[in-house]
């Protein structure tokens, strides 16, 4: 079995210059890591569990809890696989790492979540460009035991199929929407704002940040607003967006978007710290920090 990462190119997406791997899905190398990759898991593992509780919602703990995710090692999909079949159905395949869109909406369409299988370096615990398989498992897979929000990634995937079908203007609002709910969304729950975002789970910073700084907006969820906002890659968000409840986006995902996109066509996109009279404003933003230009 060959698990040496193949970059085949350096393309410029909306995300900025990534690198993209072969598509081929292959086994998860379990017994090639290192005593160093597991204990970058069980660092960032106990340190991002601390700093969550209370911070993220209730379920993305004991998700990780359901699925036996501890310090101890790196999980091994196929046991996660197992919890995943006897609840939601979805699977998670190994990958190389960041996949074309197209390819990625083909997978989640059909429940499949691709995993990064190799683990970053010591010295980037606190930040590297692609998604790892700390960003992929621990951020992103323990809300794919929750079946609602399963289902919305499904459908998301489904959609993305759709929107490539139709004109890359289509593909980039629906991109916005994946940014600013599965990767950096907060809901808001009794207990007050909580994080689901996959992006926010796995950095330090940001789950500090999103929650607690005075300077990013906290704006209620509107599905034609977050495909009309830009965003950043390079930086915290400039402004999150908060829903009520998971079965929100699977509602606003509901209807056929084409004709959302054809009058997204001829609108105007919003700078990502703005504030518009129709937002429902959780938190208006101080602002303090941010860098005037580099939206995409
Ligand atoms: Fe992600």
């Amino acid at each position: 079995m060959q698990t040496v990462a193949e970059r085949v190119e350096h393309q410029l997406t909306d995300k900025g210059y990534v690198p993209v791997y072969t598509t081929r899905v292959i086994e998860q190398p379990w017994d090639t890591y290192t005593a160093t990759d597991h204990e970058t898991w069980a660092t960032l593992f106990k340190r991002q569990r601390e700093l969550l509780v209370g911070r993220a919602a209730n379920e993305f703990v004991e998700n990780q809890e359901r699925f036996g995710m501890s310090a101890d090692t790196i999980p091994k999909f196929s046991e996660l696989n197992r919890v995943l079949a006897e609840t939601t159905g979805w699977e998670l395949i190994a990958v190389e790492g960041l996949l074309p869109e197209l390819t990625f909406f083909e997978h989640l369409a059909s429940r499949r979540f691709p995993v990064t299988w190799w683990i970053r370096k010591p010295e980037q615990l606190d930040y590297l460009a692609e998604p790892d398989l700390f960003h992929d498992l621990f951020g992103h897979v323990p809300l794919l035991l929750n079946p609602v929000f399963a289902d919305y990634m499904q459908a998301y995937g489904a959609g993305g199929v759709k929107a490539a079908a139709i004109a890359p203007e289509a593909l980039a609002n629906l991109t916005r929407l994946y940014w600013y709910t599965v990767e950096f969304g907060l809901i808001d729950t009794p207990e007050g704002l909580r994080i689901y975002g996959a992006g926010i789970v796995s950095s330090k910073g940001e789950s500090i940040y999103s929650l607690e700084s005075d300077a990013p907006n906290r704006i209620g969820f509107d599905l034609e607003r977050v495909m009309r906002t830009r965003y950043r890659i390079d930086t915290y968000q400039k402004t999150y967006f908060v829903i009520d409840s998971y079965e929100q986006l699977i509602e606003a995902t509901r209807p056929d978007f084409t004709p959302l996109y054809a009058r997204l066509a001829d609108a105007a996109s919003h700078p990502a710290g703005d504030v518009l009279d129709s937002d429902t404003v959780y938190q208006r933003g101080t602002g303090e920090g941010w860098l005037s230009d580099g939206d995409v």
